[in-house]
This record gives C-alpha cells, sequence and structure tokens, in this order.
C-alpha cells in the first residue's frame, strides 16, 4: 500500500519525484497555480496556456520539466464546472501520466482555498478525499500473475504527499488523508478479490480471506459449512451448490460483536465464485467474466474492514452465501422446486438466475439479528447493466430513510445509485402453477423482478438491494478504475455507515 502523508507548505518546493498540479481552465485561475512557481517556471506555464498547449481543460494531461522538477499538469476545466468528482478523476488522470516517469514519491497538490469555497463549493476535506481516491485508485493495477510489470510503469509509487499551500487548512489534512486511505484499501481489497482467478477464490479461499481479514482487523468471523448449512435448511444454497464438486460456505463477519447497545445493520453480498449459469448455461462469450460475480462478497468484506480501522460506532453483521453455480452431473434441474426455511417453495425454471436463490438464505438467516435494516449488494441481473450502464447501480427496496440515505452517500462519493420502482404488479411475474412462486418473471424488467423475488424474504425490516452488475464489472478502464473488478460499493456503504453512526 502507498503510504499517504499531508504536507503544509510552498508546493513547489515539496520534496518529490513528481509533482501533480491541477490547472483551471480560466486565465485568473491558471496564473494563480503557474504563481507557486519561480519566475522561470511560471513563465513557462504561462507560455503553454498562451499557444493553447495546454488550457487547463478537463482532457488534457501535460508532462512538464519546469526547473528541477518533474511535473504532471493536469486539466480540471471551466471553473463553475468543478466538483470534488472532477478533482478525483483528474487525480487519477495524473498518478497514471506520473508512472511513466521512475518517481516513488508524489506530491498532489490539493486546489487553493480560493477554488475550493468559491467554485467547487465543497469543504476542504471532500476535496482531499477525491485526490486521495483518485491517486490510490488510479495507481491501482492486478498485477499479481503479470512476470513483466505493465508499461510504461518504471518505478512503483511508495509514497504519495498531498500539499496544501493553505495556512487554515494544515491542520485538517491528516486525519482526512487516514481514513481516506483506509476506506481506499477495503476499495482494493475488493478489487483483488473480484479479479482474482476463479480457481483461486472459492467458497472456501473466500472464507478463508475472510477469516484472516478478521483476525488481523478485530472482526468476529464465522464460517458455517455445508452440514451447518444443511441444519439451517438454506435451500437456495444448497440447491444452486449441487452442481459443483466444491461444497459452499456461509461467511459471517461481525463488527463490534461485543457490543450489544449499538444500532445493528446487516450486510449481505453475493458470493458466487463463478458463474457457469449451471445447467442453464451461459454462452461462452465473456464467461470468464463471471469469476466476479462475487463483487457484491467482496463490496462486503472491504466495508467492513474499513468500518473495523475507522471504529465506526455501529454494529454491522455482513453475511456472504459463497459457492459455484456450475453445472455438474448433480446439478439441479430446470424445473425442481425447493422449499425455503420460511416454507416458500420455489420452481427453479432457470438455474441461471441463482443469485436471488442464494440471497433468499442470506436474507432468511438476517431476521434472528433484529436489524435496524438489511442491505444487499449483488452483481444479480443483466438487465440492470442493460438500464444503467456502468455509471450508477441500481437501488430498490422497501426503506424509504434507507434508501434516500444510500443515494446521498451515493453523491457523495460520486458511487451513485439510482431507484428502480418496485410497484406490486412486478410480482405477478413471478407466479409459478407448480410452486409458490418461480425464480425468474420472463423478458421485462428483470432487474425488478429480480428484487421482487427478494423482497419475499427480507419480511419487515427496512431493505435495500443494490445491483452491481453494470458498476462492479468494467468492460473499460474509467480515469481511477481499470478494466476488471471496480470494487464499487465499499466507498459507498462505509459513507453510509459513517453517516448512520453521527
Ligand atoms: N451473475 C449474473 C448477472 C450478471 C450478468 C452480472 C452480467 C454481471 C454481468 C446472474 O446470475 C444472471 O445470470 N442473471 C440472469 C438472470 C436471468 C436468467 C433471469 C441474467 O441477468 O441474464
Ligand atoms: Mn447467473
Ligand atoms: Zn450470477
Amino acid at each position: 500500500m502507498v503510504k499517504c502523508t499531508g504536507l503544509y507548505g510552498n508546493p513547489a518546493r515539496v520534496p518529490a519525484d513528481v509533482h501533480i498540479l491541477f490547472f483551471v481552465d480560466e486565465e485568473r485561475l491558471f496564473k494563480a497555480t503557474a504563481g507557486l512557481f519561480d519566475s522561470a517556471g511560471s513563465t513557462l506555464l504561462l507560455g503553454l496556456r498562451e499557444r493553447g498547449d495546454f488550457k487547463g481543460r478537463p482532457d488534457e494531461t501535460m508532462v512538464v520539466a519546469c526547473g528541477d522538477l518533474r511535473c504532471v499538469l493536469v486539466g480540471v476545466g471551466k471553473a463553475d464546472q468543478l466538483n470534488p468528482e472532477t478533482f478525483r478523476k483528474a487525480a487519477g488522470r495524473g498518478i497514471k501520466e506520473a508512472a511513466k516517469f521512475s518517481a516513488p514519491v508524489a506530491a498532489v497538490y490539493c486546489p487553493s482555498e480560493e477554488v475550493i469555497k468559491k467554485h467547487v463549493k465543497a469543504a476542504f476535506e471532500d476535496v482531499v478525499v477525491a485526490l486521495v481516491d483518485g491517486t490510490l485508485l488510479g495507481n491501482y493495477r492486478y498485477e499479481k500473475y503479470i512476470g513483466k510489470k505493465a508499461e510504461p510503469v518504471k518505478g512503483p509509487l511508495r509514497e504519495c504527499r498531498f500539499v496544501t499551500a493553505d495556512e487554515g487548512y494544515q491542520g485538517r489534512l491528516k486525519s482526512t488523508i487516514d481514513s481516506a486511505s483506509i476506506v481506499v484499501e477495503g476499495v482494493i481489497l475488493a478489487r483483488d478479490l473480484t479479479n482474482a482467478p476463479p480457481s483461486e477464490i472459492t467458497p472456501d479461499t473466500l472464507a478463508k480471506e475472510a477469516l484472516a481479514m478478521g483476525r488481523k482487523y478485530g472482526l468476529k468471523t464465522v464460517i458455517l459449512g455445508k452440514k451447518e448449512i444443511e441444519q439451517h435448511k438454506m435451500a437456495g444454497l444448497l440447491a444452486v451448490n449441487r452442481g459443483s464438486r466444491r461444497e459452499p460456505r456461509f461467511i459471517i463477519v461481525e463488527h463490534n460483536e461485543t457490543k450489544r447497545r449499538l444500532p445493528l445493520y446487516v450486510l449481505i453480498g453475493k458470493g458466487i465464485t463463478f458463474d457457469s449459469g449451471g445447467l442453464s448455461l451461459k454462452p461462452a462469450a465473456s464467461m470468464e467474466e463471471m469469476k466476479m460475480d462475487m463483487a457484491g462478497a467482496a463490496a462486503v468484506l472491504g466495508t467492513l474492514m474499513a468500518a473495523a480501522r475507522l471504529k465506526i460506532p455501529l454494529r454491522i453483521v455482513g453475511l456472504i452465501p459463497a459457492t459455484d453455480n456450475m453445472p455438474g452431473g448433480n446439478a439441479l434441474y430446470p424445473g425442481d422446486i425447493i422449499r425455503f426455511a420460511n416454507g416458500k417453495t420455489v420452481e427453479v425454471v432457470n438455474t441461471d438466475a441463482e443469485g436471488r436463490l442464494i440471497l433468499a438464505d442470506a436474507l432468511l438467516y438476517a431476521q434472528r439479528y433484529k436489524p435496524e435494516a438489511l442491505i444487499d449488494i449483488a452483481t444479480l441481473t443483466g438487465a440492470c447493466a442493460v438500464a444503467l450502464g456502468s455509471h450508477a447501480t441500481g437501488l430498490l427496496g422497501t426503506g424509504e430513510g434507507l434508501k434516500s440515505a444510500l443515494i446521498a452517500a451515493g453523491v457523495k462519493t460520486a458511487e451513485r445509485v439510482w431507484e428502480l420502482p418496485l410497484f406490486e404488479e412486478y410480482e405477478s411475474q413471478l407466479k409459478s402453477t407448480v410452486a409458490d412462486m418461480k425464480n425468474v418473471g420472463g423478458k421485462w424488467a428483470g432487474a425488478i423482478t429480480a428484487a421482487a423475488f427478494l423482497k419475499v424474504f427480507a419480511g419487515d425490516i427496512p431493505w435495500a438491494h443494490l445491483d452491481i452488475a453494470g458498476t462492479a464489472i468494467l468492460e473499460e478502464a474509467t480515469d481511477y478504475a481499470p478494466k476488471g473488478g471496480s470494487g464499487v460499493g465499499v466507498r459507498l456503504l462505509t459513507e453510509f455507515f459513517r453517516t448512520m453512526a453521527s
């Protein structure tokens, strides 16, 4: 993990191998940033703008030698369009450009007080969090299995110094950087687990990861094996697991387990370690992406790690039903009927709609905690990705206050969530002629009928469902996430819990 520190002083004098600076596309503000350098440096920078080589537009980055400093200039665009997310993206672009140098120590400059107050119109802390997020997440690569590390990286980043030139901000820098980098470590844990190949992250190894994390950060971790899963009559998990040679696991991770008086929340993550579709087999094209069908589980683990290290004063129970979905000889048949612990019978019309089956068990198991709220997070439906693409997570559920709080956390972190309706009319699409319901709702509104299925198992507890099918698995890199697992949900849920605790 990259070490993060905060510094107060003249940015141009901070010792570092590379300096990352943000430029607003406006004469006066551009000049103010250029003015941080000595006269030769500042003349050089102003010349770039005058000639139109680098104006500070959001599509511009430039690498220049400014005196004896190696600088990465990153445009952030017009002053009236700035927000923390602008800086998160800009920091991500900047750090990737900086990797072209052999530069173990990077200095990243916070925008000036004037820019933050007059233009970004956010708290200083929100901008710093964005810079830490963008820098550390933009620097992320999954290269465990790459022998020759990806070009053009020369020297891996070891330390990042966030610098403010405003005296009033200096005391507020360190704690913000520390907590933001803890949350980022949660995101990186989630990305690593999601990107790992499917034979590496199996139900058993995922459980072992949870145990190791629990031991390290003081989370109580309990793993249920197949026998206990049978005793708890987890019909969905057992049914999905039937076609597999690997045993299922049910992972329970608790933050503040002994603090019985704190408000309790349950967080459920879909832990399908590989989704072949089962006998309703998926087509070969992009089936490999289904190693990431445990992104919900990864987000739960990342969030609990952050909650423990930030000492969030809430009880949070993470539940992860884990199995792969395979078409082995003993596999569940399309047409099979299974009976859940609450007595409900389900006709499994399509074995590829497996996520809702294992989440149903977890929702039923969660009832024993009588939590304030239940949140599940899952790569549940292709339909949600069709509806929202990769820029918003689908949100459905019954808890109105809960949903508003999640939407607010999404705005704050730029891990945006967008609500889809759960009108009761959709429930009729799940009618079965041979069981209480079936597991698929036909061609239309697939993200909604999936949630309508889950609703039956959520009981009377305020419940929200986050469908991350489009946001957790990126087909293309963004400014601060490479192609692959994004780790979405960790920043969102950590922010949500911090708000609930305050
Ligand atoms: N894991 C998939 C959903 C998914 C698809 C996530 C693409 C990410 C990218 C899920 O288990 C699934 O297969 N859902 C089916 C449901 C259908 C059979 C009703 C789907 O979306 O096609
Ligand atoms: Mn599936
Ligand atoms: Zn799936």
